[in-house]
């Protein structure tokens, strides 16, 4: 197949696009929820990454990627080529748009409709791989199809965000710093949602060094294999992947939780309805996850979750009637339980 080159009148320089979008994206704000677990009254900060520009976390991994090209390579590019969960696909067919660059974004069916949409309105081609990898999942044959792609179009970059270090490094040198300025260091721990890693190696590198006595628990969605070896079909995207990250080491988590797909949407829609709060799919697993930590962990008083992106990305999905009843997913409190031994989580709205 051949690809055209996109024919713009006017090309911006990669740094003037590069530094006009970094001076909007981050400083997303932390906002504190109470909730009554096992009988007692808990407060979870959550940071809301859905107030970057494109919606989600991965506006700062995006803009990090692009510069780890060096403006020389990315000014003489003639296409941009990634494999995407979603998120980082608007991000980059934002940029791209602005580069004047075409994006070719390898997605998978389970891509939201209305994340499919936004990419496709930014100017992204998309092309949807079908098979399941071996795992179940679909990472495997979208990194199958970039390969192929980089290949056949001469002079396209792949910003490959499951090996590039310039995706830790925007967490590193970003979401951590700004998780402990906007807390004054009053963090006791510090739950992440998995999938390239990227998020979870950056803060917690940072923290390491910062603030060493801040946990940082990884969360993880059943049937993914980044931290258990039972791969399965899943139904939540953006977190939880088909191979490991190549970005965690032995010292990055302190530990992690597993959650299903059930749970986060219940906690999704739960957190909508008593808090006003709509976030995504995996912010929703991140909050349950941190549910079943605390009600093991007494001791952590000040938590934060990061809650990668927006729930509108997943209105035709978990925020969906008729989508669950297709799916046959009945969400009740009792997906609310810290455990199985306890009352369902009470939310008890924001501070
Ligand atoms: C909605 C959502 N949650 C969580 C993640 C996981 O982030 P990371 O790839 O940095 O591990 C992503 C990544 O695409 C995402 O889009």
């Amino acid at each position: 197949m051949v690809y055209a080159r996109a024919t713009t009148v006017c090309r911006r320089s990669s740094a003037e696009v590069l530094g006009a979008f970094r001076a909007t994206v981050g400083n997303t704000p932390i906002v504190h929820i109470g909730l009554d677990i096992a009988g007692t009254r808990r407060w979870i900060g959550l940071k809301l990454e859905g107030h970057n520009p494109c919606g989600s976390i991965k506006d700062r991994t995006a803009a990090s990627l692009l510069e780890s090209i060096g403006p020389d390579a990315l000014d003489g590019a003639s296409a941009i080529v990634e494999s995407t969960s979603g998120n980082l696909g608007v991000s980059l067919a934002h940029l791209a748009g602005e580069l004047g660059l075409p994006f070719h974004a390898v997605v998978d069916p389970k891509l939201s409709p209305v994340v499919a949409e936004r990419m496709r309105e930014r100017g992204a081609l998309l092309h949807r791989v079908t098979e399941p990898d071996d795992t179940g999942g679909y990472l495997l044959t979208r990194l199958d199809t970039v390969a192929r792609l980089h290949r056949e179009i001469p002079g396209a970059v792949w910003p490959n965000q499951y090996a590039n270090p310039a995706n830790p490094a925007a967490h590193r040198d970003g979401t951590g710093p700004e998780i402990l300025r906007q807390t004054g260091g009053a963090v006791d721990a510090v739950f992440v949602a998995v999938s390239t890693g990227g998020t979870i190696a950056g803060v917690s590198e940072h923290l390491r060094t910062a603030s060493p006595a801040t946990r940082v628990i990884g969360v993880d969605v059943v049937g993914s294999v980044v931290f258990e070896n039972r791969p399965g079909a899943r139904r939540l995207s953006g977190i939880g992947a088909s191979r490991r990250s190549d970005f965690l080491r032995a010292d990055t988590v302190d530990g992690h939780e597993m959650v299903t797909d059930e749970e986060a949407f219940a906690f999704c829609r739960a957190l909508d309805r008593w808090c006003g709060l709509r976030v995504g799919g995996s912010s929703g697993a991140v909050l349950a996850g941190c549910v079943h930590h605390l009600v093991r962990h007494p001791e952590i008083t000040r938590p934060v979750c990061i809650a990668p992106d927006i729930g509108e990305n997943y209105l035709r999905t978990l925020f969906d009637d008729d989508y669950l009843r297709r799916e046959g997913i009945e969400l009740h409190d009792d997906l609310l339980r810290p455990t199985p031994a306890h009352d369902p989580v009470r939310f008890l709205g924001k501070a």
